[in-house]
């Protein structure tokens, strides 16, 4: 499904709320470097359907930072990799558009189905310096619309009602019924 842990617990916790069970696959699907999420996911589930032939759950995610014309985006993992969220502050030390977004496509695809994708964004901004111990990746800068708190300050259901993550989750769990 996903071989990013933080992402794998809030993915998991979010199943089993519904009484279904996941399991994280050992490989990592090899990623194109493309400009859409969505490119990512297809070629991920194609890949995953071939190599393990059962229903497969495939996120990918980004965060997305205005004034950065949304950098890092695609490149979120290999950005969070090399300079983390205090690089993200630093480049962002004299900007006063302090707007993000989050944005998660997860991909479904049963055995003999088509694939579906489903897209879930969180509105918010970044923050002026790291806050918090919770969550993952750039959850300690990143503060949702409408709060305080960044990710990293909420217990994970609350984040998971209000993340990008969540929001795909529940256009996915309408679709399952
Ligand atoms: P990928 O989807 O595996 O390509 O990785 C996306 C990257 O975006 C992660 O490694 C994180 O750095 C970041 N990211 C995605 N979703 C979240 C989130 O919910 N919180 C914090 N960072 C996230």
């Amino acid at each position: 499904m996903t071989t990013n842990r933080g992402k794998y617990n809030e993915i998991s916790r979010m199943i089993q709320q519904r009484g279904h069970e996941a399991e994280q696959l050992p490989t990592p699907y090899p990623e194109v470097q493309v400009e859409s999420l969505e490119i990512v996911v297809l070629q991920g589930l194609y890949w995953l359907m071939q190599h393990y032939e059962r229903p497969i759950l495939v996120d990918d995610s980004g965060l997305f930072v205005d004034s950065l014309n949304g950098f890092p985006g695609v490149y979120s993992a290999h950005a969070y990799k090399s300079f983390g969220c205090d690089g993200i502050l630093r480049l962002m030390e004299t900007e006063t558009n302090r707007k993000a977004r989050f944005e998660c496509v997860l991909g479904f695809m049963d055995i003999g189905k088509d694939p579906m994708l489903f897209k879930g964004v969180s509105e918010g901004s970044i923050s002026t310096e790291t806050r918090g111990e919770k969550g993952f990746g750039f959850d300690p800068i990143f503060v949702p619309e409408g709060f305080s708190e960044t990710f990293a300050e909420m217990p994970m259901d609350r984040k998971n009602e209000l993340s990008h993550r969540g929001r795909a989750f529940e256009k996915l769990f309408e679709f399952l019924g």
